[in-house]
């Protein structure tokens, strides 16, 4: 990346280390660095040391700083990368030979899909997508929740109406599931001895009994066609859907090994994990009838992943709610010495508020992300025209996407329709309206540009709106990067949304068709073309259809 580069220049001519940045106005250079105030050193003297460098137009001095103008051939030259490069412009192979586990999603069966699972899903997606397109091997992992002692509660209460009230278990829907999840609770309320039995039947699951297994089985199929209808209106694919379940014959070992290592120990009959110091609060890893935990299946998750896919990065991408437990699972597997040199990370995401504190919801307070989706498609039909199906459904999940991904992932996002869906703020189809605009002038002018002598072009005498989308297109690499370093898609977003507005403000200012010159010509069309293809490239990584006409 050129910015290490200049920032290797400077330590090379100082023997200090400098940071650059970029400055908002170009006026100011292209990298700048405040590093001869701090160290106490002539700005001069570094200045003078590094204008020999061929990178560099100019480098000057201004209160202190250091202001550094590249060449223009270093924008030309990317601009014709660009049309070059066309869908790969921007990836890169960093990540060649290293392996991302990405643990996103992970619903609960027998409940709908909520708001909260829409989050890991959209976010972790973009995860996804963005590693693969700098080489990593991603591979993306859907822990679905399907084991645990909530399922021992519903297996009774359906076994119960089974039998007392002919209750066909075929034909229940989720609803049905999660009415029957709370009626349990209702009735053991009155009734605590319920919870025993509940128990009971989680056990009889865990032990492989016929009927439990049953029961359950029927509540994953019924969960999982739900869960599918939700992944195709996202367009979201997760290469595997393991879930905890999968894990029911491999947690002997792992508490096996947790007691030889001395990392467990009873407490009140259940099998407890306390930390060095306390640290951390302690954790119970196995119950005291002997039920297995989330902790413990996410501890075989890991050995499992670690020996499957020899990954050098596990992130999951899971709420804030769990960040205490994602400290004490990272810790856990510390202590055991699993996996010295393979970072684990957890990716918080914030919770997702409606403006007015409420959505639009089938009943009661759980809200449906199928219905919000669904109501994101009916809104973008008045943007789109009531007769584009497969348009509205573009844009309405692609407005869903950007305003989760826009901001940043840890913080609670607020759901505005007037913001989401806003064809002139920082929305998603404002960007996809954008993109659309570049392909209506590349087809007025009857194609792509494709023999542009670029490098023909005289940098100098460029409209200032020329020459600041050219520099802007030149940063797309390092957009990426950063959003990927710190696994924050949001940073792309600040990126694209910020050349969009720039090539408004050149579609709006400029005569690309009715250019003076030819060579204008194709070069305006040619940075026309080069925004479409960043904000398409961007939206692809965030998981956002790019129509070519709205
Ligand atoms: N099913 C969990 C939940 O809804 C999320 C799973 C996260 N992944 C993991 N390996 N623990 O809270």
């Amino acid at each position: 990346m050129l910015r290490e580069e200049i920032e290797n220049l400077i330590e090379r001519a100082i023997h200090k280390k400098a940071f650059v940045e970029r400055p908002d106005d170009f006026n100011y250079g292209d990298f700048s660095t405040n590093v001869a105030i701090k160290e106490k050193i002539d700005p001069q003297e570094i200045a003078d040391k590094l204008k020999e460098s061929p990178l560099f137009e100019k480098v000057e001095v201004v209160n202190g700083f250091i202001n550094f103008f590249l060449k223009p051939e270093h924008f030309l030259e990317n601009l014709s990368q660009v049309l070059k490069q066309k869908e790969e412009y921007g990836s890169s192979n960093v990540g060649k030979g290293k392996t991302i586990v990405i643990d996103y999603s992970g619903p609960n069966i027998a409940k709908s899909f909520g708001i909260g699972h829409l989050r890991s899903t959209i976010i972790g997606q973009a995860i996804y997508n963005l590693y693969k397109f700098l080489g990593y091997k991603c591979i993306g992992d859907n822990h679905l929740g399907d084991w645990g002692t909530q399922f021992g509660k519903l297996i009774f209460q359906i076994e119960l109406k089974i039998k007392n009230e002919k209750l066909k278990i075929h034909e229940l829907t989720i609803d049905d599931l999660e009415r029957l999840y709370v009626e349990f609770h209702k009735e053991a309320e009155q009734n605590p001895v319920l919870n025993d039995e509940a128990r009971a039947w989680f056990k009889k699951l865990e032990d492989g009994d016929k009927k439990a297994k049953e029961i359950w089985q029927a509540c994953k199929e019924i969960s999982l066609k739900e869960f599918a209808r939700i992944y195709s209106l996202l367009g979201v694919k997760i290469d595997n859907t393991l879930g905890e379940s999968f894990y029911v014959d491999k947690m002997q070992p792992i508490f096996e090994e947790m007691k030889d290592k001395d990392l467990t120990k009873q407490s009140e009959g259940a099998w407890v994990v306390e930390f060095p110091n306390n640290e951390l609060s302690s954790l119970v890893l196995m119950k005291s009838d002997g039920a297995t935990t989330y902790y413990l299946r996410d501890l075989a998750t890991i050995k499992y992943r670690l020996k499957k896919w020899k990954p050098n990065i596990i992130v999951y991408e899971v709420g804030v709610d769990q960040s205490l437990y994602f400290k004490q699972l990272f810790k856990t597997v510390d202590l055991l010495g699993w996996a010295k040199d393979v970072r684990f990370e957890h990716i918080v995401h914030g919770l997702m508020r409606s403006k007015t504190g409420k959505f639009s919801t089938r009943k009661g307070d759980t809200i449906h992300l199928e219905d919000v989706l669904k109501e994101a498609i009916n809104k973008a039909k008045e943007l789109s025209g009531e007769k584009n199906k497969e348009l509205a459904k573009q844009v309405g999940i692609g407005a869903v996407k950007y305003n989760d991904l826009s901001q940043h992932h840890s913080r609670d996002i607020v759901f505005d329709w007037d913001k989401i869906l806003n064809l002139k703020g920082n929305s998603g189809p404002y960007l996809q309206y954008t993109f659309a605009r570049t392909q209506s002038v590349l087809e007025k002018a009857g194609g792509s540009p494709t023999s542009v002598k670029i490098n023909k072009v005289d940098f100098e005498v460029l409209e200032e709106i020329e020459k600041i989308l050219l520099k802007k297109l030149s940063h797309f690499n390092e957009a990426i990067e950063q959003a990927a370093i710190t696994f924050s898609p949001n940073l792309i977003c600040n990126y694209v949304f910020d050349l969009a507005q720039s090539f408004n403000l050149f579609y709006n200012e400029i005569q690309i068709l009715k250019a003076d010159t030819e060579l204008q010509k194709q070069f305006r069309l040619a940075l026309t073309f080069g925004v479409g293809q960043v904000i398409k490239n961007s939206l692809t990584i965030l998981g956002i259809e790019s129509p070519n006409k709205m």
